[in-house]
């Protein structure tokens, strides 16, 4: 088992030259809960999926919030950095490419903060549920050239859609290129992600196979 800083899972897949996923849970969940979901959205690639560090009445996340929907920045750019590293680590211990992430709820919320601050840790991010993570983050340039889908539920209470195309509008202003659904439903995920999340990959297999 490698030493590396976050409790992890890591499958390298029948198809270990293809894109990794960097798979990240939902408040609550834990390394394991979005594997299947990972396997499904891209069949046989490497999946990295690390636990979230931070426990909220003993539900790990990825940074501290302090209400729902209001988040600790300070603590969200501290994490954001660490995972970004981790990301590095792993990507050496494992001899992985650089992954494109697969973030559901405060999980695509760490993940859209690494695209703002870290953009050279993703190669693209699947963002289900996502919302804006930092309120003043900088526009960098640094996603030109990358991409990302980001899918809300239109009738989210958690992360609305509305706080979602704020989020494109910043990934956008970065330099990325931004596709932002809706799908009928809440925060739950359901087969339409899934399916959306899966389309949108392949399409993009060319444009990732040609980034570092
Ligand atoms: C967050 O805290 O990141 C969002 O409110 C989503 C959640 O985890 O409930």
């Amino acid at each position: 088992m490698t030493e590396l800083s976050f409790v992890h899972r890591f499958e390298r897949g029948a198809r270990p030259e293809s894109r990794p996923l960097l798979i990240l849970h939902g408040t609550g969940g834990d390394e394991h809960d979005l594997m299947p979901l990972g396997k499904m959205v891209a069949p046989g690639a490497p999946l990295l999926s690390p636990r979230g560090k931070v426990l909220e009445h003993g539900m790990p996340r990825f940074f501290r919030r302090l209400a729902e929907g209001v988040f600790d920045e300070e603590d969200v750019r501290a994490r954001t950095h660490e995972l970004a590293d981790f990301i590095e680590a792993a990507r050496k211990a494992y001899g992985i490419a650089v992954p494109v992430a697969f973030g559901y709820s405060n999980g695509a919320n760490i993940a859209a903060a690494v695209m703002l601050l870290r953009p050279e840790a993703l190669a693209g991010g699947i963002l289900l549920r996502a919302m804006v993570p930092l309120a003043k983050a900088q526009a960098a340039a640094g996603l030109g050239g990358k991409a990302a889908l980001i899918i809300s539920g239109a009738r989210d209470p958690i992360a609305p859609a509305a706080n979602a195309a704020r989020l494109t509008a910043m990934l956008e202003q970065a330099g990325a290129e931004v596709d932002h659904r809706i799908l009928a439903g809440g925060h739950e995920l359901s087969q339409g992600d899934v399916n959306l999340a899966r389309e949108w990959l392949q399409g993009q297999e060319a444009a990732l196979a040609a980034a570092s």
